[in-house]
């Protein structure tokens, strides 16, 4: 028997592609457990001693505290846990001088709902029958806002400028010529930097953004996931951007905090009061207890100095590893990896690829190591745009000995497809 569910039933109940990778690496795994499996997929921040005894340490501080039943064992505000609303605001206000309150900030579980809630308050049909756009200005972007949207017409993106930098480095660039804010648009949102390329948006093309999106009193969110204060895995000096159609959204995941599900939203609170009705209606508010450990972390400094020194230079290393080594065993083709402005992944764009992402993904696999196949960070853009199935996303989270094990299959697999080809042509040309 079918559940008749409603379009939203419908829509919401699907996977999006990237999970049904992750679910056939899952299958993989569990159908062959004793082959070597490399896995360069996850999105999941490594357990770093440092942060992880940081967390422990707050931990043990609230659950000795004499707060702790009033934390854990009674429902709080809807916005957030007060002292984590009061470490947030002293912290935009001392490190950036931004002059903020607590009605500036909005706590949530996790930033993935604040987005969501983002998406479906600012954008879809308004109450004149009006489709209003969710708009991605430079795809590819994370895969997580594919779904975000209630109203599946809701999202458009628009495909990038490509700079070559040098011979196997490049770097995607806002192209204004094809970026329209107008009234059909509800909300621009962008991540920066950008889970998958780790492209950092250029301060000068997110001011343009902002100042185009003001004209027609549209919201901007910065996604900052990976961003500055923490945890400020972002290799070009950035700062957070405020403005009074600008929300900064940040996430405590990256780090080192994903499980307890905090995300903090500062910007004005036109918007944060209907992001926060919305979530109060559909979750009350995050996790106490995370919010309680996370407002010591800030308030004492912590994460911020964390963040700066232990969790940006590891991901850091593992990217020069990588790069070293793709240079090192790359076949003579056209490939480029994304100038690493920051998160944790390499961005592989493989030039004139003979066959798409997904297959190479397969073939891939067949060496016994999983990447994500790149398509999947394209939503909204035209199939046919033959650069969406050239790129891989590469994490950065796995050990060295594994990132060298994945680039060998890589090169390999790269250099038997390419050699294939070129032959396939050469005897085609007589
Ligand atoms: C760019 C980006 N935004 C948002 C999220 C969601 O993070 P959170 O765990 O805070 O919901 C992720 C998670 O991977 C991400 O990569």
């Amino acid at each position: 028997m079918t559940t008749d569910l409603s379009k939203t039933g419908i829509r919401m109940s699907r996977l999006t592609g990237v999970r049904a990778i992750m679910h056939d690496i899952r299958q993989s795994q569990a159908a062959s457990p004793s082959a070597p499996w490399t896995n360069l997929s996850p999105g999941n921040p490594v357990i770093l001693p440092e942060v992880e005894a940081m967390w422990r340490a707050h931990t043990r501080a609230v659950a000795d505290s004499k707060e702790f039943g009033e934390i854990v064992c009674r429902y709080g505000e809807s916005q957030g846990y007060p002292p984590l609303l009061d470490a947030v605001v002293d912290l935009f206000n001392k490190k950036y001088g931004w002059g903020i309150t607590q009605d500036n900030v909005l706590i949530t579980p996790g930033s993935q709902s604040s987005l969501f809630a983002a998406a479906n308050c600012f954008c879809g049909v308004n109450a004149k029958g009006q489709l209003r756009k969710l708009l991605l200005p430079l795809s590819p972007d994370y895969t997580g806002y594919d779904g975000i949207c209630l109203d599946e017409e809701a999202l458009v993106s628009v495909p990038p400028d490509i700079e070559i930098i040098d011979a196997h480095t490049f770097k995607y660039g806002v192209d204004f010529s094809k970026l329209h804010i107008d009234a059909t648009t509800g909300a621009v949102m962008f991540s920066r930097p950008c889970n998958p390329s780790g492209n950092v948006i250029r301060t000068d093309e997110v001011e343009k953004i902002i100042a185009l999106a003001r004209a027609h009193d549209v919201p901007v969110f910065i996604d900052a996931a990976y961003g500055p204060p923490f945890p400020n895995l972002a290799f070009t000096p950035i700062d957070p951007f405020r403005g009074d159609n600008v929300v900064y959204s940040m996430s405590l995941s990256k780090a080192g905090l994903p499980g307890e599900r905090i995300g903090i939203a500062v910007g004005p609170s036109r918007y944060l009061d209907v992001m926060r009705a919305f979530l109060t209606n559909a979750v009350i508010h995050s996790s106490r207890f995370g919010q309680a450990i996370v407002a010591r972390a800030i308030a004492s400094g912590e994460l911020v100095k964390v963040s700066q020194a232990v969790i940006g230079p590891y991901y850091r290393k593992k990217f020069e590893l990588m790069r070293r080594l793709m240079a090192e065993s790359m076949p003579a083709i056209d490939w480029y990896l994304h100038k690493f402005e920051g998160a944790l992944f390499a961005w592989l764009w493989l030039k004139d690829l003979p066959i798409t992402d997904l297959e190479l993904y397969n073939e891939i696999k067949k060496e016994g190591v999983f990447v994500v196949p790149g398509s999947f960070f394209f939503p909204g853009t035209d199939a046919r745009w033959k650069h969406r199935s050239e790129c891989l996303r590469i994490s950065l989270t796995a050990a060295d000995e594994e990132i060298t094990k994945g680039v060998a299959a890589i090169a390999r697999v790269a250099a038997k497809l390419y050699n294939k080809a070129s032959n396939t042509a050469r005897i085609a040309a007589g």
